[in-house]
């Protein structure tokens, strides 16, 4: 193996490596945010983006979120995320990029994303200790039922702070993506009363669902638009900006998908027209604290992820309340809670903490 290393110094970042290994095909970037919390953990995203530049634009902001997202939770982790670009994924291509997560030495963990599945991780897995979201007896497998979880959590927080009842039943809800996340949302939604608008650019995945939950489907085109209670984008990131802005018709945003803001100030345009925004980053935390729960020291615990997911309900109320008392949008709030953080150090594991890490080899047998 002649796994080449490239570091690109980026300001405000800790550490971001370009790795190549031309026999596999492999090129990837790993990028460590900030690690001040505790060890980075991020999932690879494995796509074919056109460019070098725009991999490495994905990967800088969705590591800069993993950060906030961690900050938030308060787990003692830290904030990074990688990308491979292919889509030619193969073993010898995920073992290449194991060994590269090992020059780390454990300040980065890598977990699943778009793209890249359990099983790949476990394939990753067969090279370096540095991973989580697996599938074999001391995995918690995929994180999308606790993702989705927190982000019914976060809409019944916007429905309490809205109308003084966090009940969904009767109220609208108009999910965009109807993947591994906004499917499952679907359901919980479906069974607790609620109204649902859905769209996918599947439209196999929406008929399915529409008939199941008695959704009315909406295009790709018109989803953001529909007149809701609660927009929940659980697809792709930067949908809120200034084109979309003006036309939303929700009272309030409160999806899973990562980075739904363009740009930070979107935030404030979202106060101005009074649309209530729980912030992406712990709405969605759900899937981080779950992964995060397999590689504590004691084993992976279903129970306890559950509890501390089950955390996301007050925590968003909390953040409306500190914008509030602030005069902040309530994503510069959550913003400004993790800043201080990171600044005092505040949310950093004890001294003797660690986590475990074992090579799959190690292990017992995948039990999917
Ligand atoms: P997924 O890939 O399973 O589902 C996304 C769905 O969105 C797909 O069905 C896709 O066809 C659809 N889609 C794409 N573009 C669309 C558009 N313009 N309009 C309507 N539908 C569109 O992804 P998953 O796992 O459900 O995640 C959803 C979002 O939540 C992503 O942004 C992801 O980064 C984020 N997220 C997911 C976590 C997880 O545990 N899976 C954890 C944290 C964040």
């Amino acid at each position: 193996m002649n796994l080449k290393q490239e570091l690109i110094y980026v300001p405000g970042y800790e550490q971001v490596v370009k790795f190549t290994e031309e026999s596999v095909g492999l090129v990837a970037i790993i990028a460590l945010h900030n690690t001040k919390l505790g060890p980075g953990i991020g999932g690879t995203r494995i796509y074919p983006y056109k460019t070098f530049d725009e991999a490495l634009t994905d990967v800088l902001r969705l590591s800069k979120s993993m950060t906030y997202k961690a900050g938030i939770t308060q787990i003692g982790v830290g904030g990074s995320k990688s990308v491979i670009i292919t889509d030619q994924k193969t073993p010898a291509l995920l073992h290449a990029f194991g060994e590269a997560v090992n020059t780390f030495n454990g300040q980065y963990v890598c977990a699943e994303d778009i793209g890249c599945t359990p099983k790949d991780v476990e394939e990753i897995l067969k090279h370096t200790k540095y991973g989580c979201g697996v599938y074999n007896l001391r995995g918690s497998g995929n994180p999308a039922a606790f993702t989705a979880w927190g982000t019914l959590l976060a809409i019944q927080a916007v429905l309490q702070e809205l109308d003084g009842s966090d009940s969904v039943e009767g109220k609208r809800i108009a999910i965009q993506g109807i993947g591994n996340v906004g499917q499952r949302l679907a359901e919980s939604l479906f069974w607790r009363g609620a109204k649902l608008f859905i769209s996918d650019i599947d439209s196999d995945v929406t008929k399915r669902y529409a008939h199941a939950y008695g959704a009315k489907i909406v295009s790709p085109e018109e989803i953001l638009f529909v007149e809701c209670d609660v927009l929940s984008p659980c697809a792709m990131g930067g949908i809120i900006n200034t084109t979309s802005i003006p036309h939303l018709r929700c009272r309030a945003i409160a999806g899973a998908a990562n980075n739904q803001l363009l740009h930070y100030t979107d935030a404030d345009l979202l106060k101005e027209k009074g649309i209530l925004y729980a912030p992406d980053f712990l709405t969605n935390s759900g899937g981080l604290i779950n992964v995060y729960h397999e590689i504590l020291l004691e084993g992976y615990n279903a129970t306890k992820a559950r509890t501390m997911t089950n955390g996301i309900y007050a925590q968003t109320l909390s953040i409306f309340e500190l914008a509030q008392q602030n005069n902040l949008s309530t994503h510069q709030a959550a913003i400004s809670l993790v800043d201080h953080r990171l600044e005092h150090g505040i949310g950093k594991p004890a001294e003797e903490f660690c986590f475990r890490f074992f090579n799959v080899s190690e292990e017992a047998k995948v039990i999917d």
